[in-house]
């Protein structure tokens, strides 16, 4: 074992130890982004199994699920633009750069709800974001939706945070989690992005603004399995 994983795994089990309240936060493992959706990402259905086992065998105070939820004519679906591009970026009237997604989530429609295998219990937090990547803000951060809140009502101060895509939304709830002054870690074999070289420019750029990338096997740990 090398001396970086020896302190990362001493710093885990330091923070397990200590009273921190720690939340698991799911974002928008939704048919859409997975595979056979209108904006699937490859391979994105493997973090289902992944989540599953992180409910059961780490503890959690409490779990988020966000859901990617928009309407029908909403401002990111290239079919509302006339003549975009599909990923290209276009220009508001408001001078907002919009990306162009395929139509995706749409509200009350099979797309916009979660992996038929994905547990989701009535306990878990449901959080719909209407227009952001962010879990926490709109893009641009003008309304804050109710992770905040909600996690401050736990007293969490920990977040552990994984899904799709990891490039776009998963790394929008990092970097505003570690703004709003949780220890944020994001769970790389539970997250799936849209491409390999901006995964890695994700994961980078979230190690340098103080997120900790980890696997799930770093939290399923021994101590964790005794308490089940
Ligand atoms: C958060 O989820 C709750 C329960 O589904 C919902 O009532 C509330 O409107 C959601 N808030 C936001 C900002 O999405
Ligand atoms: C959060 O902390 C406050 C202050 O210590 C305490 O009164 C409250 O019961 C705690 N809430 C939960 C859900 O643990
Ligand atoms: C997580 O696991 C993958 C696959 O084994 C590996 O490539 C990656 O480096 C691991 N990440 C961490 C933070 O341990
Ligand atoms: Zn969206």
């Amino acid at each position: 074992m090398n001396l970086v994983v020896l302190l990362g795994v001493t710093l885990l089990l330091l923070a397990h130890l200590s009273s921190a309240k720690r939340a698991l936060i799911i974002v928008d493992v939704q048919n859409d982004f997975l595979p056979g959706g209108s904006l699937a990402v490859s391979e994105a259905d493997k973090v289902v199994p992944v989540f599953n086992k992180l409910r059961k065998e780490a503890h959690w105070d409490k779990i988020f699920q966000t859901q990617d939820w928009h309407v029908e004519k909403h401002v990111s679906f290239v079919n509302n633009h006339e003549g975009a591009e599909v990923f290209s970026t276009v220009k508001l009237e408001d001078g907002t750069e919009q990306r162009m997604w395929p139509a995706h989530c749409v509200q009350n429609t099979k797309g916009a709800e979660f992996h038929p295998d994905l547990i989701v219990e009535e306990t878990d937090e449901k959080n719909q974001t209407v227009d952001s990547y962010s879990g926490f803000f709109d893009n641009n951060k003008a309304s804050q939706t109710e992770l905040h809140e909600k996690l401050q009502e736990e007293n969490i101060t920990e977040v552990y945070i994984g899904g799709v895509a990891l490039d776009v939304c998963v790394m929008s709830t990092c970097v505003h989690a570690v703004e709003l002054g949780y220890k944020t870690y994001v769970i790389e074999d539970a997250s799936k992005g849209l491409s390999k070289e901006s995964v890695d420019a994700a994961l980078a750029k979230l190690v340098s603004l103080g997120v900790t990338v980890v696997n799930s096997s770093d939290i399923i740990m021994p101590s964790n399995k005794d308490e089940l």
